[in-house]
């Protein structure tokens, strides 16, 4: 197993409403084994495809961290059915480290997706489990969670903000070089 580098801030394909997958991709094993390491080793609670820079349509999330009744879960090709009810609430993300803002979320999802054996499921969610799949599912479709502060609030970590874009950009040149 291998730990991935995680995409920050600024990358392009944070902004990218990724593919949807027709079927597993190959080595899908190793790849969610990676990313769960990847996860645990940044002490997140979920991690998307594109944020180890693949253009797929799925996340990653372990529910256990937040309740030892859950477990590790896989969505893939997710679609939110229905919304309900509204909360707020701090969130983090990986791809955006020393940031925590207070977001909106709806309080319940019905949502539809494929498991890990490309199985097709449809079932509700709440509270915090609701919230981080709103959160992964929003970077499916190139969207983050300071997008869904007021302006006002995002102009006060503009600089934090440019900082990531700034390194996320020297990171891609660096890796572009090599
Ligand atoms: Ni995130």
């Amino acid at each position: 197993m291998a730990v991935m580098k995680v995409k920050l801030y600024g990358s392009e394909i944070l902004r990218k409403k990724v593919a949807q997958l027709e079927k597993l991709p190959d080595h899908f094993e190793t790849l969610i084994a990676d990313m769960y390491e990847t996860m645990n080793e940044e002490k997140g609670i979920g991690l998307s495809a594109n944020q180890v820079g693949l253009d797929m349509s799925f996340f990653i999330v372990d529910f256990g961290l937040y309740d030892e009744k859950y477990g590790r879960q896989i969505f893939i090709n997710p679609e939110i059915l229905e919304m309900e009810g509204e909360t707020l609430d701090e969130e983090g993300c990986l791809s955006l480290p020393g940031i925590n803002e207070k977001v909106k979320r709806a309080d319940r999802i019905r949502i539809k997706y494929k498991d890990a054996n490309f199985t097709d499921r449809d079932e509700e969610y709440f509270d915090y489990l609701s919230r981080v799949i709103q959160h992964e599912f929003d970077h499916l479709n190139g969207i983050v969670f300071t997008d869904r502060i007021s302006a006002l609030k995002r102009s006060f970590i503009k600089n934090k903000l440019a900082a990531l874009e700034t390194e996320a950009k020297e990171i891609e040149a660096e890796e572009t070089a090599a």
